[in-house]
């Protein structure tokens, strides 16, 4: 029986885990949940799953919570540090990191640090704090287990060969809503329309980073760490029906690529079940889903934010946590339609262009560099309106 946290299971992957959790409740057992402020639905989930500790960032929300879970003996606690103590709670196995932004990074420390696997949903972590969570996962000799489909066809991939045998990855990307959109379209796309997401449902904020390319960007720094390879090596192709995951060419030229219908459950199940595979419950690869794959290349002109993340991974050091906390910023202004969508990356850019970099960063030097990429995107956005 393997014990499980799960940090965001109140979100998209924290619930898909859950139903695989409840599919398959011979193997693995809830100790904990976390939480922004969706106090209900995770006091439902820790009754239902009978977990010994809950936290909800929200101090009023875990007010609510513990008032409602009175009669029980579930320990509620808040804040920053209720889910810093919730990420080390107990004696579980694995923890799955699946809230959303930077706001994953200590807390995804904190389990590798009480030497838990992890499986990886929090991509923002390794954008962030790539060499830091690297260094403490090999320290800490625990597993980091990829639940990002990408990532997770890239790791079945290699299973059983050497890293250093790959020469090659393309990551594949469904291209969002906005895939054949004319560029002077764009500058007047709504929240509603970028949040439609074609084949993945999602949070909010991963759905608009996947409209403006910023995650498959993301993707590209979190497998840049992930499997120790050069930017130069990672390609990423547009693949609109989303059933290859990914490709790895070899250094002999032979392709790998996982396939699948898209469903975040196969990748989710993988990486708690590792290295067991258990049988779906969902569906399958049909012929059907194999008619007419596409494959592209990314609008990179129209859709900036995808080569922004390769340059902050060549600056290295600070630059990707000031991209991403410029980005958190941004698309939380665009979701308030304080700015346009084609704004998300001018912010970017001036935010990157400002930011001097420390070449070395330990962990305070990268939160310093979120709160300074926050601030100053702030202020760069509140110089933009929508449709400038
Ligand atoms: N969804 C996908 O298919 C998918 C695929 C690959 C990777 N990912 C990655 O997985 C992560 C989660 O994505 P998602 O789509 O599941 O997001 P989501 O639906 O927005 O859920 C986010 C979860 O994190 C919690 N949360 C948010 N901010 C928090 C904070 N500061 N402190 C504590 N908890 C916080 C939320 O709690 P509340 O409910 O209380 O707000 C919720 O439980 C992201 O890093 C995303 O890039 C997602």
């Amino acid at each position: 029986m393997k014990k499980i946290i799960i940090l965001g299971s109140t979100g998209s992957i924290g619930s898909q885990t859950l139903d695989v959790v409840r599919q398959h409740p011979d193997k693995f057992k809830i100790k904990a949940l976390a939480a922004k402020k969706s106090w209900q639905r995770l006091v439902k989930q820790a009754r239902e799953f009978k977990v010994e500790a809950i936290a909800l960032l929200d101090d009023e929300a875990a007010f609510r919570a513990q008032e409602e879970l009175h009669d029980s003996e579930i320990v509620v606690l808040s804040g920053k540090k209720g889910i810093k103590t919730v990420a080390g709670w107990g004696d579980a196995d694995m923890v799955v990191s699946a809230m959303v932004g930077m706001a994953g990074l200590v807390p995804t420390l904190r389990a590798i640090e009480r030497g838990r696997d992890v499986a990886l949903a929090n991509k923002e972590s390794l954008v962030v704090g790539g060499p830091v969570v690297m260094e403490a996962v090999e320290a800490n000799e625990v597993r980091l287990l990829p639940v990002d489909s990408e990532h997770s066809a890239v790791f079945q991939c290699v299973n059983g060969e050497k890293l250093s045998s790959m020469s090659r990855l393309i990551l594949t990307a469904s291209g969002g809503p906005f895939r054949t959109w004319e560029a002077e379209k764009l500058a007047k796309a709504s929240a509603n329309e970028a949040l439609k997401h074609p084949t993945w449902e999602m949070g909010a904020k991963i759905t608009i980073d996947s409209a403006t390319l910023m995650n498959k960007g993301f993707e590209v720094l979190e497998a840049h760490h992930l499997f120790n390879l050069k930017l130069e090596q990672i390609d990423v192709w547009v693949h609109p029906q989303s059933i290859v995951h990914s490709f790895v060419e070899f250094c002999d030229g032979s392709v790998l690529a996982q396939l699948g219908p898209p469903d975040m459950r196969t990748p989710i199940s993988y990486a708690l079940s590792y290295p067991e595979r258990l049988p779906p419950q969902w569906e399958k690869l049909s012929l059907d889903l194999m008619q007419n794959l596409e494959f592209e290349e990314p609008r990179r002109k129209d859709f900036p934010c995808l080569d922004l993340a390769y340059a902050a991974g060549r600056a290295g050091g600070t630059m990707p946590a000031v991209l991403n906390a410029a980005n958190e910023v941004a698309v939380e202004l665009f979701l308030k339609e304080k700015i346009a969508f084609t704004d998300i990356a001018r912010v970017l850019e001036k935010v990157m262009e400002e930011h001097n970099t420390v070449t070395k960063p330990d962990l305070d030097d990268i939160l310093e560099a979120d709160e300074w990429g926050r601030g100053r995107a702030r202020e760069v956005g509140r110089a933009c309106s929508p449709g400038k």
